[in-house]
């Protein structure tokens, strides 16, 4: 018997030496799967827990398990899980007295990166209210749409983004929505104030019942995504979609005593999901920042002994760009989570900085198809594995970037894209892997639906991203499509940007894209613009137009005046070529002009600014 075990172990053991030899990544793989496959039982455990168990759940108990642990640290001040927990009863406790808060409600969130986010959150958790976390850069417009759209009839707000909200004032109150501020006074009538209620109320825990009807499937969260097209659009995020993202963590094995450094804003599904919900789900300790600095990165990581950091593309260039230190390998990092790097600045920075498992991942906050990069191979977002492709079916399909739509063949079908080719990344629509789509937009939704794909009548989620399997099945970012860009790590929706320049009175038509700048993550905005008959363009009030109502990520730097615009034979305007073009005065005979920061205007694009952008003389 005993003999027998020994032959069984030891060709076992061969036999994995010789599947490794075969599978250089086998074993990553192997690891992946059955963490992954163990945190998919625990879904569906909590799925079938009855009351449903909901990342809230989730903290009670890590509270009651370790109240005195640091939950946050920020600035300088530590929060213990103990204390958030009091903290967000005691919101919820005022909330629930001054507008009588129930089960179901939707409440905007338009606060800056602090603590009192979090407990802000829990304390409409527990109450059973879904929160919309509105991104703290918008304004006006973008601003009532995205409150608009979630369907709230409250908001919350700091005194740091008092102006903001003052600015939309008017149109709130008309609508009957209830204003409160996170402070202890405000002399605005139609402000409440709400500080000094949540001081005063208890912070005993708040009756499960309150949230009875709560299950997995119900919305836990609004996050806005920039689309294809149009202003911001509500992802609606449920409990089973907040599980998922917070397992990511998880999966890549980082336990309950690292330190999780989090300095991506928390009303994206990075730093909210993956960041703090995460952190939630482990047990562990949090550095929140206010934003990201890159002079004070390391200083930090140093400081509070942080083992895991949290990047974006733009993140690990900027950390590329600072004046090298001697300490710069001396710190306790050991794995990065995000997305959006490139291979040269990967590799760059696990030179300068040392040996940092980079876990570069994929995936859309409303999607239904995600990657992680669990080996160790450069530049790639992670691999296409069997057990994913079985309960997650997805596939690459051929792409024409002119017209922006899948290529079909004689039946109308879409075609599989070939290993090494890149493609659009479509994931089939199931029960396990659903898309929800967006609140209050129908079209948007439908928009995202692509049918027909192998089969007549089948159903998948269009991701709208251009991706590429190499012959390793390893998994590499191409390009998004068409009419969304990437600048300092936030998607910038051209088309909102065109309805804010045409509202100047010069212009008449926008095309706006982005276009690659030398040594910068990302494009930056342009804009093609027609005047109106008999204007002149008027620098000064463009400029005060753009910055009015964009926020600085969005904003065209460089616009090019042109005749007419072309147009494709649907009536979409063309981007290709001029994105091509970029803005290089020498080549480009159209009238440019440059957003000049300094001036507070638009001026001229003459060929010594465009040398001095080159240079870095000016920065972007
Ligand atoms: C970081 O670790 C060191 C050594 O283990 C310890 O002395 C120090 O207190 C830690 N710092 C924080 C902020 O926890
Ligand atoms: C994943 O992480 C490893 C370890 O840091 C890194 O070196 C590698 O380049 C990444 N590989 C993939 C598949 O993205």
């Amino acid at each position: 018997m005993y003999i027998w075990f020994t032959v069984l172990a030891g060709l076992a053991i061969l036999s994995f030496s010789f599947l490794k030899t075969l599978f250089p990544y086998f074993d990553a793989d192997c690891a992946y799967i059955l963490r992954s496959l163990k945190l998919g039982a625990r879904l569906v455990k909590y799925k079938k827990n009855k009351p449903f168990y909901s990342i809230l759940d989730c903290f009670l108990d890590a509270a009651r398990r370790h109240p005195t642990k640091t939950f946050v640290h920020f600035e300088g001040r530590e929060v213990s899980y103990g204390e958030v927990d009091k903290q967000s009863s005691k919101v919820a406790r005022a909330l629930q007295a001054a507008v009588q808060l129930k089960e179901g409600d939707t409440v905007a969130m338009f606060l800056p990166n602090e603590p009192s986010f979090i407990w802000t959150w829990l304390g409409l958790a527990k109450l059973g209210c879904v929160a919309a976390l509105l991104n703290f850069n918008i304004r006006s417009k973008s601003l009532l749409h995205c409150f608009s759209c979630c369907g709230a009839k409250v908001i919350i707000s700091s005194a740091e983004l008092l102006d903001a909200v003052e600015e939309v004032l008017p149109t709130l109150r008309e609508r009957g929505i209830r204003v409160y501020l996170l402070s202890e006074s405000c002399g605005i009538q139609g402000i409440d104030s709400l500080s000094d209620q949540i001081a005063q109320a208890s912070d005993q825990p708040l009756s499960p019942d309150l949230r009875a009807n709560v299950n997995i499937r119900s919305t836990a969260l609004y996050i806005y995504t920039s689309g294809t097209t149009g202003l911001p659009k509500a992802a609606v995020v449920s409990h089973e979609r907040v599980w998922a993202a917070s397992f990511i963590q998880a999966a890549c094995g980082i336990t309950a005593e690292d330190i999780f450094y989090i300095n991506l804003p928390l009303y994206h599904s990075a730093g909210f999901l993956i960041g703090m919900a995460g952190a939630i789900e482990r047990g562990m300790t949090i550095i929140l920042r206010r934003k990201f600095s890159a002079s004070q990165f390391w200083d930090d990581c140093r400081k509070y002994n942080v083992t895991v950091m949290q990047y974006i593309g733009e993140t690990m260039r900027y950390l590329c760009n600072t004046p090298k230190k001697d300490n710069d390998k001396s710190h306790k990092v050991k794995i990065a989570i995000g997305n959006g790097v490139r291979t040269d600045i990967w590799t760059e920075f696990l030179n300068r900085f040392g040996d940092i498992q980079v876990r570069e991942l994929y995936a859309a906050t409303e999607g239904n198809i995600g990657f992680i990069n669990y080996t160790s191979k450069i530049g790639a977002v992670g691999r296409v594995n069997f057990i994913q492709r079985f309960f997650f079916p997805h596939a690459l399909i051929k792409f024409d970037i002119e017209k922006e739509e899948p290529i079909r063949n004689s039946e109308g079908l879409c075609i599989t894209a070939a290993t090494g080719e890149t493609g659009l990344l479509v994931g089939k629509i199931t029960q396990r892997s659903p898309f929800i789509g967006y609140a209050g937009n129908q079209q948007q939704t439908e928009k995202k639906r692509l049918r027909n794909v192998f089969k007549k009548g089948d159903l998948y989620f269009n991701t709208g991203d251009l991706l590429l399997f190499d012959h390793e099945n390893f998994v590499y970012f191409q390009d998004r499509v068409g009419d969304t860009f990437r600048w300092k790590g936030e998607n910038v929706a051209t088309s909102e940007v065109a309805d804010i320049l045409t509202m100047a009175q010069c212009i008449s038509e926008a095309n706006v894209y982005g276009v690659k700048v030398e040594g910068h993550e990302g494009r930056i905005g342009m804009a093609a613009v027609t005047l109106q008959d008999g204007e002149e363009f008027d620098c000064s009030d463009v400029y005060k137009q753009v910055v009015n109502y964009l926020p600085a990520y969005a904003r065209p730097r460089f616009i090019r005046i042109q005749a007419c615009l072309e147009l494709t034979g649907t009536f979409k305007m063309k981007k290709v070529k001029l994105v091509e073009e970029g803005f290089d005065p020498a080549h480009i005979e159209d009238r440019l002009y440059f957003l000049d920061a300094e001036d507070k205007t638009y001026v001229p694009l003459t060929e010594d600014i465009y040398a001095a952008i080159a240079s870095r003389q000016i920065k972007l």
